[in-house]
């Protein structure tokens, strides 16, 4: 495209501006900034920022007249799951392992900001005995799952495992999981993918030059799964290698039952498109969003949408009536995830006012120390909607749920609360296999060996656990998964 072309181009969508500064900058970042403003559809970017404004509206009218509770007949909790049922569930979710049916989407393109951790938050270590970090947890659950589905089916199961990364994370993820041999999982069933970016705005829609000749721009929320998926061929990958279940979740959950059998098992027998995982809500003022009903139509409402009336509000059990509350644990079928993109464009756009660095009239850099700007982003939940049968599992906190969002000043969701909900976790289990522990010991249970208490038995029983700090493992088990492969 020639100067004149970008700039009729600029001016046509009210951003030239954005050259503002071509006389200054060098052929090479002419170049950049070209190619920057060519990859985008400023048409369509224009029309983002008009939307995400009017959605902002809507959001500030309280919701509560139409909102209603998740259907008992949509609805189950692990808690009050019978034996038997549990057991179904589960045994439905291990011969769709063993048969290869089952992916994770895992949702690391976050920049971990709140935290203050200069890597992508799966890199974090909470300081459990064993210093694994989250992404290695997670890798190891779905090793162990592998091993149990043999266990259970006799055939070795197989799980996907695609990772959402940003440009921000793609780098040191990828580099981060080489270096660590994969955490004993193939390769080739490891499949990273970057989600896309949209552009920082200012309030009345101009695009913010971080550079003279470059863009402000921002990962698209985790709802920039749905688009990415397409863009970079992962319904593709889905569909070659036959995954039919997904588990979506954010990287952050400590507790996270990755690939979650039960869970997996539930939404296959119920002939669910997408579901959600939930916790009771702690307390009325919790603030965070609740699955519901809006309009007939399901939906995550987020705190602040709520009335007081309404989050307070309790049945005649003396539950909230609104207690569903997210954890951004997610299951998507295959076939739902492919009709996505005939809906993408509708998805709701969720704005932040944000303090971000611009270049100034004068061209010199400033960071600002009040909001001047937007981000734009797109929530995962937004989908719920479209969905033709939604449907909830409610799980117990305490064993599936402790994110890390915070840095430990916040003394709440935090990495000495993450490491403290584990190793509480980790002593029940033990008592619960006839082991014998205090409440002060710190004894962590590698993933490798347990995934959610089982087969803990004939390792515990009877005995005294009284060494602290320990990391109970498989004698085979090395820093990066089993000796001699996992797979
Ligand atoms: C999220 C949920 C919230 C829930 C809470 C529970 C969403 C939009 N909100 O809030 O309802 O109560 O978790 O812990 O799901 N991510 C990306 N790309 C992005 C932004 C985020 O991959 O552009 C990932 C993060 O890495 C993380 C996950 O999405 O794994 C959740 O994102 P985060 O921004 O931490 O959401 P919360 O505000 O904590």
């Amino acid at each position: 495209m020639s100067y004149e072309k970008l700039k009729d181009y600029l001016t046509y969508h009210g951003q030239e501006h954005l050259i503002k500064y071509w006389l200054d900058i060098s052929d090479n970042e002419r170049e950049q900034l070209a190619g920057e403003i060519r990859k985008l559809d400023l048409g369509e970017m224009n029309e983002i920022f008009r939307r995400s404004m009017e959605s902002t509206q809507l959001i500030l009218e309280k919701q509560d007249n139409d909102l209603k509770p998740i259907p008992q007949t949509h609805y189950e909790s692990v808690s009050s799951l019978s034996q038997s049922k549990f057991e179904e569930y589960e045994r439905i979710g291990f011969e769709e392992i063993s048969k290869g049916n089952v992916g994770v989407l895992l949702l690391a393109g976050g920049q971990a900001t709140r935290l203050g951790f200069g890597h992508p938050k799966g890199m974090y270590d909470v300081g459990l005995p064993s210093h694994k970090s989250l992404f290695q947890i997670q890798a190891e659950r779905i090793c162990r799952l592998h091993r149990m589905s043999e266990e259970k089916t006799g055939k070795y199961g197989k799980i996907t495992w695609y990772i959402m990364t940003s440009e921000h994370t793609m780098g040191p993820t990828v580099r981060f999981f080489k270096d660590h041999s994969y955490f004993g999982l193939n390769e080739d069933d490891i499949v990273f993918f970057e989600q896309g970016t949209l552009p920082c705005f200012d309030f009345d829609g101009k695009i913010i030059l971080d550079e003279k000749y470059h863009l402000s721009s921002a990962p698209d929320g985790n709802g920039g799964l749905y688009r990415a998926l397409k863009s970079q061929g992962i319904l593709d990958d889905i569909k070659r290698r036959g995954v039919e279940h997904l588990h979506a979740h954010s990287v952050d959950n400590i507790l996270i039952k990755v690939a979650d059998p039960v869970f997996i098992g539930y939404c296959k027998s119920k002939n669910a498109d997408c579901a959600a995982k939930v916790v009771q809500k702690s307390s009325p003022s919790e603030p965070v969003g609740v699955v519901c009903r809006v309009n007939g139509h399901y939906k995550v409402v987020e705190y602040s949408e709520l009335t007081d009336e309404a989050a307070e509000r309790k049945n005649p059990d003396g539950r909230l009536t609104f207690s569903a509350g997210n954890i951004c644990n997610h299951y998507f079928s295959a076939d739902f995830l492919n009709k996505i993109s005939d809906f993408e464009k509708k998805l709701k756009l969720h704005l932040a006012k944000k303090k971000i660095p611009f270049v100034d009239s004068l061209g010199i850099k400033q960071k600002p120390t009040l909001p001047n700007g937007i981000k734009i982003e797109k929530f995962i939940f937004d989908v719920f909607e479209f969905a033709e049968n939604f449907i909830c599992l409610e799980v117990d906190r305490d064993v599936e749920f402790s994110a890390l969002k915070n840095s430990d000043e916040a003394k709440k969701d935090c990495p000495s609360t993450a490491r403290e909900d584990v190793l509480r976790l980790h002593r029940k289990y033990i008592r619960q296999a006839g082991g014998i522990i205090a409440d002060d010991i710190e004894l962590e249970i590698s993933p490798l060996l347990s995934y959610g208490g089982e087969d803990l038995k004939e390792l515990v029983e009877n005995e005294v656990f009284a060494i602290s700090p320990f990391h109970l493992k498989s004698m085979h088990e090395t820093t990066n998964g089993y000796k001699n492969g996992n797979h």
